[in-house]
């Protein structure tokens, strides 16, 4: 191993604990990267923007780092809420936005989510994430003084701001994509160019396809580039060549520049696409998860306080390589979307089994490491990411179902894109979903929704909570309207609206913000157990640690409501409902439709 080749400042204490770091930490970094590029010139380099980056650290950030490197669990606290939004959406701007914070701090928020807030590329960018300068704010919503001051305020509420990093690719109007375009041999390294037609056709039969209706195949012809530039997602989205260690040096500079600015995390944008290998579907390849690594050793020298999470919306195997092992750590944070998943999947069927399987194979994670749980998202409900543990046959079921094409589905969804012979996934508000009709009698949807958040709440992880969800805001039937809106995802991008009712469930979210906060059996080193239930109709788990912080969490996936015998799960003595305040016995619980119970064992 080779010692870190610059000498560090003249600060005497600053540099102390920086040696610190180094020493641990710049050896992982060359482990990881090694492998990938062999030794050389960009080891220089590599260690010259490291260092840069800690000089340049703000004090502000240098005593977060202290404070997190004294305590590195932070993320894994109970009271860890999160809230994920569009700046123009919710605050119109980030000015906008500060002005709104006491709206999350109502909720309990203590995690935010913008998406994509960097400067786009003009006209259609896949909602932000064709990134055209990765050191500018999109105009529209302010500048990068916004968003540090964002950061500021955030901080001070005790908030952490999580940024998009959109490592997989840039916009083919960033100054990378524009200097190959002009021929510049440095920049035409930072992509993929493939020239031989027949080559592109010999990639492609290993790879899949995300968007298979509004932007079929992985290729782009690009006259200037003299080839097909490989794109994974729409043909503005160029995905970056990793193979070029100068690529991991730049996106690496990013991270931390950015990390300079006060974000506290930042969400790896597809992250299972990074390296490409031909012959494969190019999804999570080892040298994917060593490039991953070494940003977190990175960080881990010049801003420890930054978190990163994984946005790998896949299997579950193929997740939890994402969270690394003790020895060679990853992200500190994944999705946990094949629970999400299932939860839509026993709304929709009552069968809560694969949701408790899922649940099962998600006890592999590292104690350390912590999941994002949440309800919705931006994107669309992928059932894909069930396969192997529900038949493929229910999964189509499951998705005209929320598509509102199954008789009797209470469901108002919409189906999305998908390849021939694929599961079509689901586009439509977590409301809507929940079968949330405006003017109608919500009753039903709403005990659905609590239902499903409740849940979330009960896992172990970050609960985030997706924009408009509180106020049960259903789906933008116009969203076409929109210029560059065509795709279906915009259905459930709709812009929140201030003037709705807040109504139950907000009241429910921060009921359960409140109550998760004081109990120290809901920190996520302690996993969600599920038990075997006589009723597939009940899911019920289990939350606690050592220390006797124990809750069990009940969730029944019915519309008719029930009395259980769950003697053999709760025993004798009384239990405590945190919801409602009630007291009960194990031989007779009632469950409402869709119920919901959170107990605790009462004293004595
Ligand atoms: C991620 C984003 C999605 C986007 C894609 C390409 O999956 O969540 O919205 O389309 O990456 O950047």
């Amino acid at each position: 191993m080779s010692a870190f080749p610059l000498a560090l400042p003249d600060d005497a204490e600053f540099s102390s604990r920086l040696a610190v770091r180094i020493g641990r930490h710049w050896p992982r970094l060359l482990e990881a990267l090694r492998p990938l590029y062999g030794s050389g010139a960009w080891e220089g380099e590599l260690a010259a923007r490291l260092l840069s980056a800690a000089i340049d650290r703000p004090a502000d950030l240098r005593d977060l780092d202290a404070a997190r490197e004294a305590a590195p669990d932070w993320f894994q606290q109970p009271g860890m809420v999160g809230y994920c939004t569009y700046i123009d959406r919710f605050g119109g701007t980030l000015a906008g936005t500060r002005a709104r914070l006491d709206e999350l701090s109502r909720l309990g928020v203590t995690y935010l989510h913008p998406l994509p807030l960097l400067k786009p590329r003009e006209g259609d960018s896949d909602g932000g994430f064709a990134v055209a300068d990765f050191r500018q704010v999109d105009p529209k919503l302010g500048t990068i003084d916004d968003l540090r001051a964002l950061a500021v305020d955030l901080r001070a509420r005790g908030i952490s701001l999580c940024l998009d990093i959109v490592c997989n690719h840039t916009a083919d109007t960033h100054g990378w994509a524009l200097a190959a375009k002009a021929g510049d041999a440095k920049f035409r390294d930072f992509y993929h160019v493939v020239k031989p037609p027949e080559q592109v056709a010999a990639l492609e039969a290993h790879l899949g396809q995300v968007f298979p209706q509004t932007a079929p195949g992985n290729f782009t012809f690009v006259p200037e580039m003299g080839g097909h530039v490989w794109t994974t997602f729409y043909p503005f989205q160029w995905d970056l060549n990793y193979a070029n260690p100068a690529v991991f040096i730049e996106m690496m500079d990013v991270l931390l520049y950015l990390a300079n600015q006060g974000a506290e995390v930042f969400r790896l944008d597809s992250a299972p696409f990074l390296w490409k290998r031909a012959g494969t579907d190019c999804r999570g390849l080892p040298e994917t998860h060593q490039v991953v690594r070494a940003w977190r050793a990175a960080l881990a020298i010049a801003a420890p306080a930054v978190a990163l999470k994984a946005e790998a919306i896949v299997g579950l195997a193929e997740v939890l390589p994402f969270l690394g092992d003790a020895d060679r750590p990853e992200c500190h944070l994944a999705y946990n979307n094949t629970a999400m998943t299932a939860l839509w999947a026993a709304l929709a069927t009552g069968d809560t089994r694969p949701l408790s399987t899922c649940l099962t194979q998600a006890l592999a994670k590292p104690a350390v490491a912590g999941w994002l749980t949440y309800v919705r998202c931006h994107d669309d409900i992928i059932w894909g990411a069930l396969k192997g543990v529900i038949a493929d046959e229910t999964l189509a079921w499951i998705s005209d179902f929320y598509a509102g094409t199954v008789p009797g589905s209470f469901a108002d969804g919409r189906a999305f894109q998908a390849e021939p012979g694929a599961v079509r996934s689901t586009n439509g508000m977590a409301a809507s979903l929940a079968g949330f009709r405006d003017g109608a009698d919500n009753r039903a949807a709403l005990a659905r929704l609590r239902l499903l958040y409740g849940v979330t709440f009960a896992l172990d992880g970050i609960p985030a909570l997706y924009m408009g969800d509180e106020r049960a805001l259903t789906n933008d039937p116009d969203y076409a309207l929109e210029a560059d809106h065509e795709d279906g995802r915009w259905l459930h991008r709709p812009r929140m609206d201030w003037a709705r009712p807040e109504g139950a469930i907000h009241a429910a979210l921060a009921q359960f913000a409140a109550l998760r906060r004081d109990r120290p059996g809901l920190h996520a080193a302690n996993p969600a157990r599920p038990f075997v239930t006589a009723d597939p109709g009940l899911l019920a788990f289990d939350r606690g640690g050592g220390d006797g912080d124990r809750l069990i969490c009940l969730g029944w996936f019915k519309g008719q409501a029930a009395r259980i015998d769950l003697t053999d799960i709760l025993g004798g003595g009384t239990w405590h409902d945190l919801l409602d305040g009630t007291d009960l016995t194990a031989q007779s619980v009632a469950m409402a439709p869709w119920g919901l119970r959170w107990l605790v064992k009462k004293d004595g």
